[in-house]
């Protein structure tokens, strides 16, 4: 939901003071799907560790909206997925949530037609869906464009399989096609897959309770369509936050004194690793966690080159920038998979960094520069919580606005950074 309320952080300009350890929660881009994809399933699904964030709650009005009982205790879910109401996504509630276009694939695959508006989220480029029409129509669905909202119909009311490449390894368009592909007549082929650990998670998942799918985590996948699926007696428990996870470690590197990061697979973030021991932080990684202790030398400069999984996530752009605020030397940023993905630069300059767009995929930064708190607007989930990262180091106050952006990715964010020594309020306006 929409609220206006800010947070105000008190900054340790430059010291290095945070200790204690950090907890990842379940991850926004694995949940969101799992709980689409209960739309697969012919009686129940049972989720947790599903994270307590806005859109997790969207989502599930979705859900609900469309029929599915959703029962929740803390982080646990128990979804009665046994009556589909009606097969049109509420433009309402799916308009801020980009991961609800994910409904469109079983909610076809399942009742052979499906309505939605163009899909929200954050405003970090275009965010087309034309690789969904396309391959929804090589599965044999006509679409009808209208002017708000999408109307697909399956050919004979049921999917039919179909191969499938995508221009660009698409990770809710190889989530949706997965989804699609397991209700669908025949073997439906993605080509060019995404290979997101919260991809392989959901994959690894609807194996468990019936589904055929194969080549998960490689760039194709193959699924076998076939009925819906039971959950009885499955659990998805949602896989950890390798993104918050990520932003931790990063703040852990900018001003840890003895912070570590813990309930994540560090395996899964080698890439935001390699560039960190690169610049020369010194962190001890475990099993499932991540420790930075003591002071760190003088930091250098990178090449940040974002890439899909396992290259270095385009989500960890925004906090990583603050990072390379911090170190010796030009740092060059290219953002190659969104285009309007910098804008928030712009910020970080009125802050004291020193910041040069060169056009909408590239950037240089040179530090090391020493950041002034100011009033700040989160444009979007990542750079608000880069302003975050950047207001605990600055001197002085930041406030930061529009913290709704914020709280759709990461749960009570102001209390679990005031836990391990950050200066930080939220004011509810
Ligand atoms: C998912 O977005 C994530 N969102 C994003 O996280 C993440 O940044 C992104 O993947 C890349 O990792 C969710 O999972 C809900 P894409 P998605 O399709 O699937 C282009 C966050 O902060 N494209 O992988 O929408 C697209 O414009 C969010 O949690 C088309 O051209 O991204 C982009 O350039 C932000 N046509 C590229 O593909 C299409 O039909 C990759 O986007 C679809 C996408």
């Amino acid at each position: 939901m929409e609220h206006n309320d800010k947070l105000v952080i008190e900054g340790l300009a430059g010291r290095r003071e945070l200790a204690g350890r950090i907890p990842v929660k379940g991850a926004k881009n694995a949940a969101l799907k799992a709980l689409a994809a209960g739309l697969l399933f012919r009686d129940s699904v049972h989720l947790t560790k599903v994270p307590e964030i806005d859109d997790v709650s969207r989502m599930v009005e979705l859900l609900e909206d469309l029929g599915v009982g959703v029962e929740r205790d803390g982080d646990v879910y128990q979804l009665q997925t046994d009556k589909i109401k009606h097969s049109s996504i509420c433009p309402k509630i799916s308009a801020h949530l980009r991961a609800s276009v994910v409904l469109a694939g079983p909610l076809l695959a399942r009742t052979g037609r499906v309505t939605f508006p163009h899909p929200g989220g954050c405003v970090i480029g275009k965010r087309p869906i034309d690789f969904f029409l396309e391959n929804f129509a090589k599965m044999g669905a006509t679409v009808k464009n209208g002017d708000a909202a999408y109307e697909l119909i399956a050919g004979g009311g049921k999917l039919k399989g179909a191969d499938l490449f995508f221009r660009l390894a698409s990770v809710t368009g190889t989530e949706t096609f997965m989804m699609a592909g397991v209700l669908a007549e025949g073997e439906t082929i993605i080509r060019n897959a995404a290979m997101e650990p919260e991809i392989v998670s959901l994959g690894e998942f609807l194996n468990q309770c019936g589904a055929q799918i194969a080549g998960l985590g490689t760039p194709t996948i193959t699924i076998q369509g076939g009925e819906l699926l039971t959950g009885a007696g499955q659990t998805y428990e949602t896989i950890a936050d390798r993104i918050e996870a990520g932003s931790f470690i990063i703040l852990g590197a900018l001003a840890g004194r003895d912070l570590t990061v813990t309930d994540f697979d560090p395996s899964l973030l080698e890439s935001l690793l390699h560039s960190l021991r690169l610049a020369g932080v010194q962190m001890e990684v475990g099993v499932d966690s991540v420790r930075i202790v003591g002071a760190q030398p003088a930091l250098t400069a990178l090449e940040i080159k974002t890439h899909e999984y396992p290259g270095f996530p385009t989500d960890l752009q925004a906090p990583m920038a603050v990072f390379l605020t911090q170190t010796v030397g030009q740092s060059y940023i290219f953002e190659t998979i969104f285009e309007g993905r910098l804008n928030y630069l712009e910020t970080l300059e009125r802050m004291g960094a020193k910041a040069r767009i060169i056009d909408v995929h590239r950037a240089f930064i040179d530090g090391p520069t020493p950041l002034a708190g100011k009033e700040v607007e989160s444009p979007d989930l990542r750079a608000g919580l880069a302003y975050v990262l950047a207001g605990i180091i600055a001197s002085g106050r930041t406030v930061v606005h529009n913290i709704h952006y914020i709280d759709r990715g990461y749960e009570s964010i102001d209390q679990r950074l005031a836990k391990v020594g950050v200066n930080i309020k939220r004011i509810n306006r």
